[in-house]
């Protein structure tokens, strides 16, 4: 039950959709018909500039430290604070009051993984930055990222079989949600960080 609690503090919490309420706050907006259709980031960057795309990773990163810290001060246990950030994760995926279209829920996961375990955190970082900065390839790095989710709850909580049951339940979603980025990517037309013209 207390799961389910958890869960739902980070769905209200994962709601709050940085890029689309900026776009459609300062620039008139609704992200999620330009560029890629993304409610993230990259597309952020892509079609609002890079000041709107940082504040997009701040808010969409900050929510979901919110969830856990506040999960964590209410009820005792990692694997509550965890299913928070699946709550974010979701929310932000698939807010309801925007017809479940939201973001792949990237920046939400570094944030997740931030306040969950800043161990966990820091090598997903350094692998997200290690492959952009030598693809340009943002959904890569993202992807690498995900992959790494389990293989680090297996690594630091192999005693605890919900959490890296919960890592996997991660990686899943950030794949089911960069389907099309996958798609592209075997087809070798992935497009990149900078490029205007999307494929
Ligand atoms: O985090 C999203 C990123 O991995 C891909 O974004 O807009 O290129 O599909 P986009």
């Amino acid at each position: 039950m207390l799961q389910l609690i958890s869960i739902f503090i980070g769905y209200l919490l994962g709601c709050f959709q940085t890029s689309f309420l900026i776009g459609r706050v300062f620039n008139k907006v609704d992200i999620r018909e330009l560029g890629s259709g993304n409610a993230g980031t990259t597309n952020a960057i892509r079609v609002l500039g890079w000041k709107a795309g940082v504040l997009t990773f701040l808010g969409d990163f900050l929510k979901a430290v919110v969830a856990i810290v506040l999960v964590r001060i209410v009820f005792d246990g990692q694997a509550y604070a965890l299913y928070a950030g699946l709550g974010v994760i979701l929310g932000h995926n698939f807010p309801f009051y925007l017809m479940f279209k939201g973001g792949k829920g990237i920046a939400a996961t570094a944030g997740v993984l931030t306040a969950f375990d800043y161990r966990i955190a820091l090598v997903a970082c350094l692998l997200f930055i290690a492959i952009v900065a030598l693809t340009r390839l943002v959904s890569l790095g993202s992807l690498l990222l995900a992959t790494w989710i389990p293989v680090g709850m297996y690594l630091f909580y192999r005693q605890n079989i919900e959490i890296i049951v919960l890592g996997f339940v991660f990686m899943f979603l950030a794949f089911y949600r960069h389907k099309a980025n996958i798609k592209r990517l075997i087809q070798g037309n992935e497009n990149k960080l900078g490029q205007k013209k999307l494929t």
